[in-house]
């Protein structure tokens, strides 16, 4: 087999994007106060204008996240956390403007919050109550009192997506996760007690919901619940333990008194225990899930979570990313996908890779040419799962949702493409997505042409592959999964390009260029580039370079070249 590389115009008009943060310091002053008085208010003008808890863990007032943005909430946060943590928030969906806005308690009993032309953002249930004052506890609890100090009204009862030690959760609340970082706004993960008194994980999005935990594989016994006891009633005491009515508990890995701690339903889709510590600053002492990539929904339809080792987001071949920044969304097929019986497709493998759900058939006992062809046959069928466990098991999936790639999944998802479609679009080097494509098992390096060849020889299916691009250059990279005899051609090429490469000889770049290049080309750039392309399939991972280091390296190598235009194809 003959190796090659394609070498040619690049036109993405550039590779990075430089995100740059501002931040903002901020700095108010404080009156210290711990009750608003029936008939008085907060106005949103006066930053200073807040309530305070006795022994000050807390403040209650408007909340804004600086810059620009004219949006205010009314909240409760830590005081002494450095980025003034909010713990509770009465209008997350439905942000007040900067002016005119106030919070008031009202002669009738009420807590109002108004926007600047009165409309009644939000109030509380205590209208025509003997609701003498508004008052922040040291726990965190904003309270309505009356005269006697019976409490009529309680933000505990109310949570958005945290928890404090004392609160309780109930058959009536639930934690729900902010969209993510920088909007308040209700997202997509919420932790709740379930219609079996089991405390779960569901990713409840726009189309689709489901639980991911506890493990979704088994039942309740399984997990070490109990579905017996319908008080459903879970607490976090001020020692950092955890304890529920369906016998799940959990303690704190620096359990103690004297600690201040938050559980918080995270918008990456973990629940987190936090302890603040003494410079302000958060730290993890417990989290629901170690595996991220198992939290579902998280990378959108047809999307992938990798581990990087970090878990990111990324699409895979013959898909693009639907809206850029917001992974909810998920991928897009870059292709038609028609129902019909005539539409010749062919399947690309990719390894260790599984989406969770939406199963259209599922058998224990099945050979790999079975599987395939029940995915053949049936249209909405988009992929199949198979691993050979047992017999061969194999899932037909109708939709692609919960993807991710585990390097222990003993199997493959095989997509379904359109026969014709070819699938050699560039692994994505922007953003933060992915360190090499999701599965290099081996290299072929070839021009499209090849590409067609190498689709035959590979039994027309499981072949696709990435490309690494310098400025106007890219150099393609094909992969395939199956062939021996593909694998040792392919190590004598790898071997012997590195031993050239070690010894400094350059003329195998002549060799392996498409000659389509004329010979206009850096040797330096491709040199990296190739060598870059080999480093990514390197068979030890840990080998392998960071995304970060890629980067750099394909920056350096950039700086470093002589402007060379290459025909264009
Ligand atoms: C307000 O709502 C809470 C929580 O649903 C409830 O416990 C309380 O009784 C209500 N208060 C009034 C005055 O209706
Ligand atoms: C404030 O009170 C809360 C609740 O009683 C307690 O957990 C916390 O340690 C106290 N903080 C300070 C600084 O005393
Ligand atoms: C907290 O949990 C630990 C272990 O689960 C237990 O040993 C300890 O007694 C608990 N502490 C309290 C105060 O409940
Ligand atoms: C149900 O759970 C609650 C809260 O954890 C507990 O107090 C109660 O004893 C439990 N009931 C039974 C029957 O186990
Ligand atoms: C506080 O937490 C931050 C963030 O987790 C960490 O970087 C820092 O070292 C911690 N400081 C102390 C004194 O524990
Ligand atoms: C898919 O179909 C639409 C409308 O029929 C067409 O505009 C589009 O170009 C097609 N896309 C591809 C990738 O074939
Ligand atoms: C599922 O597969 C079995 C054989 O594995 C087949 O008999 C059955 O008809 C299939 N069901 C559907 C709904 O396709």
């Amino acid at each position: 087999m003959k190796l090659q590389a394609v070498i040619f115009l690049n036109n993405i008009p550039s590779l990075l994007t430089v995100i740059i943060f501002l931040f903002l310091s901020f700095q108010t002053s404080t009156s210290f106060q711990n009750f608003l008085k029936r008939g008085s208010y907060l106005s949103v003008e006066d930053s200073s204008h807040v309530l305070t808890s006795p022994n000050k863990t807390f403040t209650c007032g408007f909340y804004d996240l600086g810059g620009d943005e004219n949006a205010y909430w009314f909240s409760v946060w830590f005081t002494s956390s450095r980025d003034r943590t909010v713990v509770w928030m009465a209008n997350r969906d439905r942000p007040a403007n900067g002016q005119g806005s106030r919070v008031s308690l009202r002669r009738n009993g009420a807590m109002v919050l108004t926007d600047v032309d009165g409309t009644v953002i939000w109030m509380t249930n205590t209208t025509s109550t003997r609701a003498d004052r508004a008052e922040l506890l040291d726990s965190g609890n904003l309270v309505l009192k009356d005269m006697e100090g019976k409490i009529l009204w309680q933000s505990f009862d109310f949570p958005t997506d945290t928890l404090l030690p004392s609160q309780y959760l109930t058959k009536n609340t639930k934690l729900i996760s902010r969209l993510r970082s920088g909007n308040f706004g209700s997202g997509y993960y919420t932790f709740y007690f379930d219609n079996d008194n089991v405390l779960r994980l569901i990713y409840d999005g726009p189309d689709t919901s489901s639980v991911y935990w506890p493990n979704p594989d088994s039942d309740a016994f399984g997990n070490e619940r109990t579905i017996y006891n319908n008080s459903r009633i879970a607490v976090l005491d001020d020692m950092g333990n955890f304890s529920s009515s369906d016998i799940f508990q959990f303690s704190a890995i620096d359990m103690g008194f004297g600690i201040k701690r938050r559980l918080t339903m995270d918008y990456d889709g973990n629940l987190r225990l936090y302890s603040l510590n003494v410079t302000g600053s958060w730290m993890v002492s417990w989290e629901a899930l170690r595996e991220k990539c198992n939290v579902h929904g998280i990378c959108g339809r047809n999307g992938i979570c990798v581990y990087t080792p970090e878990p990111k987001c990324s699409c895979p071949p013959g898909y693009a990313v639907t809206e850029p920044g917001n992974w909810n969304k998920g991928c897009k097929p870059k292709f038609n996908r028609t129902c019909s019986n005539t539409q010749k497709v062919k399947f690309i493998k990719l390894l260790h890779v599984d989406f969770y759900g939406y199963d259209l058939n599922y058998s224990e006992t099945t050979s790999m040419d079975s599987c395939m062809k029940s995915c053949l046959d049936d249209c909405q069928c988009e992929a199949f799962s198979y691993r050979l466990t047992g017999q061969g098991v194999c899932f037909t999936k109708s939709v692609l949702l919960n993807g991710k790639r585990t390097p222990n999944f003993p199997g493959s998802i095989y997509l379904k493409f359109p026969a014709n479609f070819e699938v050699s679009e560039p692994a994505r080097l922007v953003g933060t997505d992915l360190v090499c494509p999701p599965t290099v098992s081996k290299i072929v390096i070839g021009s499209s042409s090849m590409y067609e060849t190498a689709i035959k020889r590979v039994r027309w299916v499981y072949l696709y592959g990435f490309a690494i691009a310098i400025g106007a250059i890219e150099v393609i990279f094909f992969v395939s999964g199956d062939g021996d005899e593909e694998e040792t051609e392919l190590k004598r090429f790898v071997r012997e390009v590195e031993t050239k490469i070690q010894c400094k000889e350059d003329s195998w770049i002549e060799d392996v260029a498409d000659p389509r290049m004329n010979g206009k080309f850096s040797k330096n750039q491709i040199a990296t580039l190739v060598r870059i392309g080999i480093s990514c399939v390197e068979g030890d991972r840990s080998k392998r370079p960071t995304m970060d280091s890629v980067v750099q390296a394909l920056l350096e190598c950039e700086a470093e070249s002589e402007v060379v235009r290459p025909d264009k194809r």
